[in-house]
């Protein structure tokens, strides 16, 4: 067996491993083994690419290959290591902006290689130079999309740059300008390749990029974190196509296919039409809302609140991205376990998109000991705040917002949200009035049932469970 043949079948079985990794993901009883499945996959991945790489290369060659392997190893162990999981979706954006530079990389490669007449590239027949070139055309479009989409998230996620939408005028026919421009300049380019159209190329896809994220608003980033996974795939097949690398096509479609069926879902969450979203489009001017005068709310003290409980005989808590803030998750579990000695009846109702990456509450709430069964969707819970006494709202802002649901001129409007102000009481856990991740003020903390429970959310649920 060759070198290459033993390194394809190592691909086959790391692509293998990588779907199998997909599909233990899918659940939490599986999450762990499946991480297992996609290190292994990744680690025999790259075995088989370094030894291929390896194979006949100069010795500085395989030193820079391996040097290079090195400093992302010690790079990314060292990040990974140090990252809060609160700053794990801007830490996503930005490996997502390597994703699309490297294929970015790989076509002005892929190009200049058959420019300087090198590799098997040069005796193409006619046709497939022009696949190729073509090739690189949507390689370094998708990738260079991706680049600054990415760059642009990571600002915006990280609080760098202001969360809400630019709006430019007529910023519908800009992105449909780019796209005519990447088809016209793709089509020059196969016909006859040259530098100044590559250039071109590269710089409308770098802007396209740049707006298309930069247009979309506060609240619908998850989205465009999940549409950025999506496209750093499909960049990642691109450069698979170019490098011919069978295992690169097979990932960056998984990729791909599986972070477009993502953002679909979490569209459907939240009520927006995906057509709009891969769009660049539903970014939404600050309405009016922002400045109306809503009253005064009412506040109550933690021993307070811890007798409101002990009669309660149903309690909902609804975490949101304060919980994970304040790490408040095991004073939350305590005050569960204790609740329910008593006889309480206590649920969990998480919104799709609580906290800042998906699944973020269940993650935080498992940590704690948790039991799964008293967690539940935001559809699964909804209905049954009616018939609860006492919602805890803890670090939760937007996912709780009845402007949602009541007002059409807010920037949120259609969005589905856990309807807390339904209940007999809620308890909003916050150090402040300001507002949440969208930046939208919102009405339920001047409900009538409404009380605010100010302080760290740590800290006044641990004096709850002592007065308990
Ligand atoms: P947010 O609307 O972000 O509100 C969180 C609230 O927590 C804030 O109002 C803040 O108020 C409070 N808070 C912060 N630190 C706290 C602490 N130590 N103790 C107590 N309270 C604290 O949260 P949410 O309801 O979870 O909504 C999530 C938002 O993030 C949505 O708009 C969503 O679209 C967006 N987003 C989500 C994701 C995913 S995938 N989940 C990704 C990116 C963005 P104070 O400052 O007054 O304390």
């Amino acid at each position: 067996m060759t070198l290459s043949t033993a390194a394809q079948a190592a691909y086959i079985v790391a692509a293998l491993l990588f779907i199998l990794s997909l599909a233990g993901l899918s659940k939490h009883e599986t999450a762990r083994s499946g991480v297992v499945l996609g290190i292994s996959g990744m680690v025999i991945a790259l075995a088989a690419t370094v030894v291929l790489a390896a194979d006949g290369a100069a010795t500085l060659t395989v030193v820079l290959l391996l040097v290079a392997m090195a400093i992302g190893a010690a790079v990314g162990l060292w990040r990974a290591r140090i990252v809060e999981m609160t700053a794990m979706p801007e830490l996503i954006a930005i490996l997502h902006s390597f994703v699309g530079l490297a294929a970015v990389l790989v076509g002005w490669n892929g190009f200049l290689e058959v420019e300087n007449g090198g590799g098997a590239l040069a005796e193409l027949p006619g046709s497939l130079l022009g696949v190729h070139h073509a090739e690189v055309s949507i390689g370094v479009f998708i990738g260079a999309l991706t680049f600054t989409g990415s760059i642009v998230a990571f600002l915006k996620l990280s609080a760098r740059i202001d969360s809400r939408p630019m709006m430019l005028p007529g910023k519908n026919s800009l992105n449909l300008g780019a796209l005519a421009a990447f088809a016209v300049l793709t089509v020059l380019f196969v016909a006859s390749p040259n530098l100044g159209l590559l250039v071109a190329l590269t710089v409308v896809a770098l802007l396209l990029g740049w707006h298309l994220v930069a247009s979309i608003g506060g609240g619908d980033m998850p989205v465009v974190v999940s549409m950025l996974n999506s496209y750093s795939g499909w960049a990642a097949a691109a450069s698979g196509f170019l490098l011919d690398n069978n295992l690169l096509i097979v990932t960056g479609a998984l990729v791909g296919s599986s972070g477009a069926y993502l953002s679909y879902v979490m569209c459907q969450a939240m009520n927006r039409s995906f057509i709009s979203v891969i769009a660049g489009g539903f970014g939404i001017e600050a309405g009016p809302s922002g400045d109306r005068d809503y009253g005064e709310h009412r506040e109550i003290t933690a021993v307070e609140t811890a007798d409101l409980l002990k009669e309660a005989k149903s309690v909902v808590i609804t975490p949101g991205y304060g919980m994970a803030v304040a790490q408040a998750q095991y004073p939350v579990a305590e005050l569960t376990r204790r609740l329910r000695e008593r006889g309480v009846e206590v649920r969990f109702g998480i919104h799709p998109v609580a906290g800042r990456l998906p699944g973020h509450m269940n993650v935080l709430l498992a940590e704690a000991k948790v039991p799964y069964d008293i967690v539940l969707e935001m559809d699964e819970i909804n209905d049954d705040f009616a018939t609860t006494t006492v919602v805890l709202v803890i670090g939760a802002n937007d996912t709780v917002n009845p402007g949602a649901v009541e007002d059409p001129d807010s920037p949120i409007a259609g969005m589905p949200v856990l309807r807390v102000w339904e209940a007999e009481n809620v308890i909003v856990f916050k150090r402040s009035m300001a507002t949440g991740y969208a930046g939208v003020q919102n009405p339920l903390f001047f409900r009538d049932n409404s009380r605010m429970l100010f302080g760290d959310a740590r800290q006044r649920v641990e004096e709850i469970v002592s007065a308990l």
